[in-house]
């Protein structure tokens, strides 16, 4: 049993370093390559790991190498591996690409994580319903993230929905059962099909949402910081201007650390500050959980 518990994804990430993207039929040399843990479910659980969390997670790895090294990492990150199921396909990879700009474009091929069903969450109702606070991306089946809402919700365990990467069709009933309810602007305008172009925009779209039902939302604006709106308050949390130079996984980071925080019983505002901390270091260092820090280097 833990306190945080994440019910998602796992992916091998593949880096490419690019200075360019090749055109169709080019073949073109890049400076560098780097491979590592990645999945946005499970770097969110690594970061709240790092952190110092009591963290579970749910997920499928492979029945291939990868998937076993998939298992060694929660090992040495001081996750247990009972909530881990083995598949039968091969592990999650994701071909990554990040431009001199810091940017990336990334490509998932979801594998064994399909095998992450509705049925097989059942088995984990109890470590469910004993978490202090469910964590759910969408690189899973939707069904899955449903069920998930529903045992959570049937023990009044508060569930966190960052829903990236945007799937449309999302059944909206499910979005106003989760406590906190986290996309980053693109994923906005597609739940939301408004325009997020300026920051009253965002704030427009936002307030629609939070008529419609959601407790707390939190929209990630990257370099502009985040913006967290709940039927009572609201308040916009500056970034920190740091020097770039590799931004996959900086969203998931900050989820697992306001995850962190959170539970460890800080107000709302103050543990988004320090995600915001938290996602500032990783994006100045290259590679995706390879980037986080535990609290130690984090206070440094
Ligand atoms: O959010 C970044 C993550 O998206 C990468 O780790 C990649 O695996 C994809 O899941
Ligand atoms: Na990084």
């Amino acid at each position: 049993m833990a306190d945080i518990t994440v019910i998602g994804s796992n992916m091998i990430d593949l880096i490419t370093y690019i200075d360019r993207m090749p055109t169709e039929g080019e073949t073109i040399s890049a400076p560098s390559f780097s491979m590592g843990f990645g999945g946005k479910g499970s770097n969110q659980a690594i970061a709240a790991a790092r952190l110092g969390a009591d963290v579970a997670m749910i997920t499928a790895v492979g029945g291939d190498e990868f998937g076993a090294q998939q298992l060694d990492n929660y090992e040495k990150n001081g996750i247990g591996t009972e909530t881990i199921i083995r598949g039968k396909a091969n592990s999650g990879v994701a071909p990554i690409f990040v431009d001199p700009t810091s940017d990336n474009r990334i490509i998932i091929v979801k594998g064994a994580n399909e095998e992450l069903t509705p049925e097989a969450l059942n088995q984990f109702i109890d470590v469910i319903q004993s978490s202090k606070l469910i964590v759910l991306q969408q690189e899973i089946p939707l069904e899955t993230n449903y069920r998930a809402i529903e045992i959570a919700n049937e023990a009044n365990v508060p569930v966190l929905l960052n829903p990236a990467p945007a799937v449309s069709g999302i059944d909206k009933d499910f979005v106003t059962r989760v406590q906190f309810y986290a996309p980053n602007e693109t994923e906005l305008a597609t739940i939301t099909g408004m325009p997020v172009e300026t920051l009253d925009d965002i704030k427009e779209a936002a307030r629609t949402l939070v008529k419609e039902g959601v407790s707390n939302l939190i929209v990630t604006l990257g370099s502009k910081g985040v913006l967290w709106i709940s039927p009572d308050d609201a308040k916009l949390i500056p970034a920190h201007k740091v020097d770039a130079v590799d931004t996959t996984g900086a969203g998931d980071s900050f989820i697992g650390a306001f995850a962190n925080f959170y539970v460890a019983g800080e107000s709302i505002p103050e543990a988004l500050a320090h995600a915001n901390d938290y996602s500032a270091v990783t994006v100045t260092r290259p590679g995706t959980q390879k980037s986080y820090p535990t609290a130690a280097e984090l206070n440094r």
